[in-house]
């Protein structure tokens, strides 16, 4: 329980936590809620603030020894807004703790900074998010980090024939971003652990439904920019670790680098949760809906979507998440060009052209040209392809503006 606070504003409802046996809906309506009300008011305020006040230097010289837990220091340590939302985070993903970072690309760069030293090698899949490649490519091998890209449905063999007596990090994102592989992540797991390893994972797109730490991850990753922002107007990210171990690695890497995220961005980010399990499971059902529509057009050749039996990794889906969300991808017929498709997609009414995910409103994104692959052959690429992000739209009005624009296509 962090101390040095204004009285109660982070006393826990009663309501929320791990034990307090309530389901999703529940503990994101009641967490991070002030225990005491603040002038009677049911939301935590926004805590802004650079210089912490002491009421004495002797009191002040004995801050530094608890600068890693919940207590105010300094602005960049954070402040109740962010601890908030650190535990709500902690709880969802049934880590540890969380730490907060200003965008998800930081979230996913901290963790590789805090694990690896020069000489060190690193696995990552080869169908990771393309930013997180390019630190790999970019400033981990300018201080002398090895990566070597996988095949994301890589076995247990395989992978162990590729680790390396220097392999301190195994990076996985499941599924892989654009190409929606899943990962045998307990797997890869236990023989990455098996040679001294830590587990990474970016886990975005399973938010609470893939439960990381229970599969053998050590340090999950999220981009609340999505869902939890759910507003398309906030950038944040996240790191949750396991253990206090863990967690004074991680901590103190993000320290050494100034890494902050603002209150204000966090205090939307809590807003955001207060809905999020609605969002998301309408969004999801209505992602399927979508994609099994997608499915049974003749202008299609697959959809890529885990949670359609058609997915060649549905099992592991289904043995290891509890749901998804509702971003997928759709390879269209070879015989029509990129042009035919990008055409479709200007054409649709209730889809905007741009990047990014989580939002209210439907999204397409052509991703042809997004897919960068050093390892394995994509085999997304037989036809152009299209990344869709599905909103709170009416699923009928969404099936409609797509069946326009199919529609318009040669048959
Ligand atoms: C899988 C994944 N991880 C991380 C990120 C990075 O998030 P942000 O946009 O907040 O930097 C993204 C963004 O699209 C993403 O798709």
């Amino acid at each position: 329980m962090p101390d040095h606070l204004p009285p109660g504003s982070q006393k826990p409802s009663q309501a929320s936590g791990h034990n307090s046996g309530h389901g999703f809906a529940t503990r994101m309506s009641h967490g991070g809620r002030p225990g005491v009300r603040e002038h009677g008011f049911v939301n935590l305020p926004v805590y802004r603030g650079s210089t912490v006040l002491y009421p004495s230097c002797e009191e002040r010289g004995t801050i530094n020894a608890r600068s890693f837990e919940q207590v105010m220091t300094y602005g960049t340590a954070g402040g109740p807004t962010h601890f908030a939302l650190e535990n709500m985070v902690a709880e969802i993903e049934g880590g540890h703790r969380a730490l907060i970072t200003g965008t998800g690309l930081a979230a996913c760069t901290l963790p590789l900074m805090a694990y690896l030293s020069a000489g060190d090698h690193c696995l990552i899949p080869d169908s990771v998010y393309g930013p997180t490649r390019r630190i790999a490519d970019g400033m981990l091998k300018r201080f002398g980090i090895e990566t070597t890209y996988y095949d994301p449905v890589i076995d247990a063999a395989g992978l162990a024939a590729l680790m390396r007596p220097n392999t301190k990090v195994l990076y996985t994102e499941s599924p892989g971003s654009h190409t929606f592989e899943v990962q045998d992540i307990p797997a890869l797991a236990e023989v990455a652990h098996a040679h001294g390893a830590k587990v990474l994972l970016d886990n975005t797109w399973g938010i609470h439904h893939f439960q990381p730490f229970t599969k053998g991850v050590d340090v999950s990753i999220q981009a609340l920019t999505k869902y939890v922002g759910g507003h398309s107007d906030v950038l944040l990210g996240s790191v949750t670790v396991a253990t206090e171990e863990d967690w004074l690695r991680v901590a103190g890497a993000a320290r050494e680098i100034g890494h902050y995220a603002s209150p204000d961005d966090c205090w939307l980010a809590l807003r955001g949760l207060r809905t999020l399990p609605m969002r998301l499971k309408h969004q999801y059902e209505s992602s399927l809906a979508v994609a099994r529509w997608f499915e049974s057009r003749p202008e299609v050749l697959r959809v890529l979507h885990p949670a359609l039996p058609s997915h060649p990794q549905h099992a592991l889906f289904r043995r290891d998440f509890t749901g998804g969300c509702s971003l997928f991808g759709v390879v269209f017929q070879p015989r029509y060009s990129t042009k035919q498709i990008d055409a479709v997609i200007d054409g649709l009414k209730l889809f905007g052209i741009g990047a990014s995910w989580g939002g209210y409103e439907c999204l397409a994104l052509p991703t042809t040209h997004y897919i960068s692959r050093t390892a394995t052959d994509a085999g997304v690429l037989e036809g152009p392809t299209v990344r869709f992000h599905i909103g709170l739209e009416d699923t009928a009005d969404v099936i409609a503006d797509l069946e326009a624009g199919l529609d318009t296509l040669p048959h």
